[in-house]
């Protein structure tokens, strides 16, 4: 089928659904504004992650981890960019936290760089202390202006030794690895944080980094890879929650929680069984796979009966989704005491067949097509449309699932594409913020449990495959100005007042933030251009780095 007719295609099946009424929990219209505010302590911040902004990659130190070694291989990111520099936050997390105290963050959310504090990856082999001081000056630091930090063990960046050594996530030996790295981070930050996230999003680090072969450490072992390193990562989570929960629970008083990644998929068509399923099918493979055994013991049945029926067809003695003993799904079931919600767009789905064969991969499993509405915003990456309802049924679906769990929200924002960069005035983040931190309201108000918000990200930052083409910061970074200089986008005012009022109080208010965010917005886009700024066109001429050299700039 062309095109064309596709997505003409698509556009019919999508009118012909917003013709009907929304679902049942959804009780106000898609629409519609609800003013009203958050609970009395519920915790505003922002997050970034180690390797997309602390830079200072070969640093005091720090050991390698497979995004450095992934970024300096040709051709595997944008522009052939590295996150060698990126923002420097290394250098500069005391101008950071100025910033977050001034849009008074309750919670700060960041990552430890696992090869800064076990260079090697293995404790036998070394502590770096070096690295440990950091992590304890930044929490320091956050604790003096309370601020708390969110602290995520493994956002990505896996020491190389272990990928040359043991093939990284694609072996069993990771989970004591990585359960030491976690231990000693109990021991040496626990008495001060008390949010400890084990992964961040292991859907991509699975699929992205073992199935497709876009993400580091940049394997296609198609149909297998991804769910042989998930179920590694699974266990590794529920080895550390059990590790917190014998010796240091009792002491530390803290949470152990897992961030997981989860678009929406709604069905094309909400009165066909067959979309239905399939929606249910694409949250399953993408959320369920991890959250079900955390939560309930085992992967979601419809993942063993895909898979399984698939792997039979193409004559496997056994399926290509790996098994659970009795003994792991009752260690693992329970091991989380909140859940972090990374949530970013939606995807209409679709029913569609893919017959078993040799090209058997994590998405043919699934059986299913993923569609867009045209007329979706997606100002930034080519993934992220902005679809603010699905974000409400997305939060009920985990509250009914999972047993309404506390959530936290650990990441949510939206991105501008390189030839925006300019414009400090963000008028589309403004607007995704808005609506997407109303229907988390909305579910709040339907008994969803979240208790945090966290917008993604402080900084415009390293965007993993896509360099630094994709700006997903409240502040806009000058990654060409080797002093990386911050500049607030309008979204930081708007977001300031969402923190302030803790909340939308009222039409008349909310109606003015706007207006005043983008009078702030337009001087701040004077000093940008009165500084050393160079046009994103400089950025595009300028030569592919060189792995060899220590480069000034990014
Ligand atoms: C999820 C990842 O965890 C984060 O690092 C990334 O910046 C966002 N997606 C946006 O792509």
């Amino acid at each position: 089928m062309s095109l064309q007719r596709m997505l003409k295609l698509l556009y019919a099946l999508v009118l012909c659904v917003s013709a009907n009424e929304d679902f049942d929990w959804t009780k106000n219209e898609r629409g519609s504004f609800y003013y009203g505010t958050f609970p009395t302590g519920f915790s505003w911040g922002a997050g970034g992650s180690a390797y997309q902004t602390e830079g200072a990659w070969d640093k005091d130190g720090k050991g390698m981890s497979i995004w450095d070694v992934f970024a300096h291989k040709k051709g595997k990111i944008f522009l052939n960019d590295t996150a060698d520099h990126s923002c420097e936050g290394y250098y500069k997390f005391k101008d950071d936290i100025t910033l977050m105290k001034d849009m008074k963050f309750n919670h700060y959310r960041f990552s430890i760089s696992w090869p800064r504090i076990f260079p090697n990856g293995i404790k036998a082999d070394h502590i770096n202390e070096k690295g440990i001081k950091y992590y304890d000056d930044l929490i320091n630091m956050l604790l003096d202006n309370n601020i708390t930090p969110i602290v995520t063990l493994y956002h990505w960046d896996l020491p190389q030794v272990l990928h040359e050594k043991y093939g990284g996530w694609q072996n069993a030996s990771m989970v004591n690895y990585f359960n030491d790295f976690a231990n000693l981070c109990f021991e040496r930050f626990g008495d001060r944080v008390k949010y400890w996230i084990t992964f961040n999003n292991p859907w991509s680090s699975a699929v992205e980094g073992y199935e497709t072969g876009e993400h580091a450490p940049g394997l296609k072992l198609k149909g297998t890879g991804a769910y042989k390193a998930a179920h590694h990562i699974i266990k590794a989570h529920a080895k550390v929650w059990h590790t917190y929960d014998t010796q240091w629970r009792s002491k530390q008083k803290g949470l152990v929680g897992i961030s997981l990644l989860a678009d929406w998929g709604e069905p094309v068509d909400i009165t066909n069984q067959r979309d239905i399923e399939a929606a249910e099918r694409y949250v399953q493979f993408y959320m369920g796979w991890f959250a079900t055994p955390i939560f309930n013991g085992d992967y979601p049945q419809v993942m063993k009966d895909y898979i399984g029926r698939k792997s039979a067809q193409q004559g496997l003695g056994t399926s290509r989704l790996p098994v659970f003993s009795s003994q792991e799904k009752t260690y693992i079931k329970g091991t989380c005491d909140f859940l972090g919600i990374g949530h970013f767009t939606t995807r209409y789905i679709t029913q569609k067949n893919y017959p078993s064969g040799r090209g058997n991969s994590y998405f043919t499993d699934r059986d299913l097509v993923e569609l867009v509405d045209p007329r979706w915003p997606d100002p930034g990456s080519e993934w992220l449309y902005s679809v603010p309802w699905g974000f409400r049924r997305l939060l009920n679906f985990v509250k009914t699932q999972y047993g309404n769990p506390m959530i936290y929200v650990t990441e949510n924002g939206v991105s501008e594409k390189v030839q925006r960069c300019t414009d400090l005035c963000d008028e589309w983040r403004m607007q995704y913020f808005k609506d997407y931190i109303n229907e988390m309201l909305k579910a709040l108000k339907d008994g969803v449990n979240v208790k945090g918000y966290t917008a993604w990200s402080l900084l415009d930052k390293f965007e993993w495959d896509e360099g630094f083409s994709e700006r997903f910061g409240l502040f806009y970074v000058d990654f060409l100005n080797k002093n990386k200089p911050r500049y607030p986008k309008a979204s930081v005012q708007y977001y300031k007042r969402i923190i302030s009022s803790n909340g939308f109080p009222n039409q008349r208010e909310v109606e003015s933030w706007r207006r005043k965010a983008t009078e702030t917005c337009s001087s701040s886009n004077q000093l940008l251009a009165a500084g050393q700024y160079r046009r994103p066109q400089d950025h595009q001429t300028q030569t592919p780095p060189d792995p060899n050299t220590d480069r000034p700039q990014h």
